[in-house]
């Protein structure tokens, strides 16, 4: 094995030294030695990819589809998700607008390595996905977090329009809605809102929209409907379909930024792995039932989540979409809601995540994810309640 050499550590990438790994994973890891835990904790469907799609990279496998493909990706595939992006949500691009990514994690990376200069200023509203923070960090960036605790779990116009006119070294403004981890989704309204701050300030957005398929109160509207030349809409296949492994996402915009993503992407990965397109273009272009499905599934559980929370008297963000339910703890931590995390995993064998990890304003809750069986949420919330009735003995 060989050694660290350590006139060698100074070496390294100096931007990386402020970055810790995903927090997640490390509470996760941390509370997982609790042989009987039943856990909560990460944003992983339970249900399995769909067979058809399963069938169609076997199928691609057995043709020999084992070769570097177009670096964008298949014009096929392409055209199959522009076709969707149309039909589904009323968003028109064209073929070449498309870049095809491992997973939504690449074009989220992407489009920041795209736009972030060292220096330039990020928007992200918190609490929220923790992908965004540690890369526009890593790229030199420096981030600006708006506490969305306070309005609901949104960003408001009035928010977002102080924060503008204060941080003039804004470049870029992310937006994930659906959200994760408070399940909160923006409505029409709302979004034509906030189109119309942003289309005042020279700003790209990242709008995450990879939860669009879960929604269950009222229908997803896209911003990028609103301003299509402003906007890198990002979506995948991960959690409409179960295809967390397959690594597959996708991302859209007008065509000059999209040609620069395209360059970092096939200097870093040439493509995305050829049999994986294949059960993309099944899944786009034959699977809407599978997302519709999968969508019933987790609504009848975010009813059974929210009836029991309601039964128990704990306070919750009420989940509009995703599959996550973020809960208040106890008034007896105050804010601390990891500790409150690691005495539930202690105390009750509860597995959850706390919401610090997606930003200071996530203190004081915790994030379930219902993508788990009716019976292991069942279980897991009599232990959430027994702990509760614990601290008040
Ligand atoms: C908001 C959000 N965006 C992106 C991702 C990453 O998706 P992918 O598995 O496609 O990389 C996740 C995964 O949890 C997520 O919650």
């Amino acid at each position: 094995m060989p050694r660290t050499n350590p006139n060698l550590l100074r070496n390294y990438n100096h931007r990386l030294n402020g970055i810790e790994p995903s927090g997640i994973r490390h509470f996760d890891d941390t509370i997982s030695q609790n042989d009987d835990l039943i856990k909560l904790t990460l944003g992983e469907p339970d249900l399995n990819t769909p067979e058809h799609i399963k069938q169609a990279a076997i199928k691609g496998i057995n043709e020999n589809d084992s070769h570097y493909s177009a670096q964008a990706g298949k014009i096929e595939l392409r055209q199959a998700i522009t076709d969707y992006l149309s039909n589904r949500w009323n968003l028109e691009y064209d073929a070449d607008e498309v870049v095809v990514t491992n997973g939504a994690t690449q074009s989220i990376y992407s489009a920041l390595q795209a736009i972030v200069n060292p220096g330039d200023e990020v928007i992200i509203p918190t609490p929220i996905f923790s992908l965004y923070e540690p890369i526009v960090e890593f790229l030199g960036g420096n981030v600006i977090n708006v506490d969305t605790s306070k309005t609901e779990f949104k960003l408001t116009p009035e928010l977002l329009t102080d924060t503008l006119k204060q941080h003039p070294g804004v470049v870029a403004l992310v937006i994930n809605d659906p959200n994760n981890p408070t399940g909160v989704s923006y409505t029409e309204k709302e979004i034509k809102q906030l189109g119309q701050v942003i289309v005042k300030f020279p700003i790209w957005v990242l709008s995450d929209e990879i939860y669009s398929e879960i929604t269950f109160d009222h229908n997803h509207y896209s911003l990028a409907r609103e301003i299509s030349d402003q906007v890198l809409y990002i979506n995948g296949l991960s959690k409409s379909h179960a295809m967390t492994g397959w690594r597959f996402g996708y991302i859209c915009g007008p065509s000059e930024i999209i040609r620069r993503i395209k360059m970092i992407n096939a200097y870093m990965v040439t493509c995305v792995a050829d049999n994986v397109q294949d059960a993309a273009i099944e899944a786009i272009r034959n699977g809407q039932e599978d997302a519709f499905e999968a969508k019933k599934i987790y609504q009848k559980r975010r009813d059974l989540v929210t009836t029991k929370l309601n039964e128990m008297g704990v306070e919750y963000v009420m989940p509009t979409s995703t599959f996550y339910c973020f809960i208040k703890i106890d008034d007896s931590y105050g804010k601390d809601d990891y500790q409150f995390g690691l005495d539930l995993a202690d105390n009750v064998g509860l597995g959850v995540i706390p919401g610090r990890m997606f930003g200071d304003s996530g203190q004081g809750y915790i994030r379930i994810s219902f993508a788990a069986s009716d019976e292991k949420l069942e279980n897991g919330l009599n232990r959430l309640n027994k702990f509760i009735q614990l601290l008040e003995k």
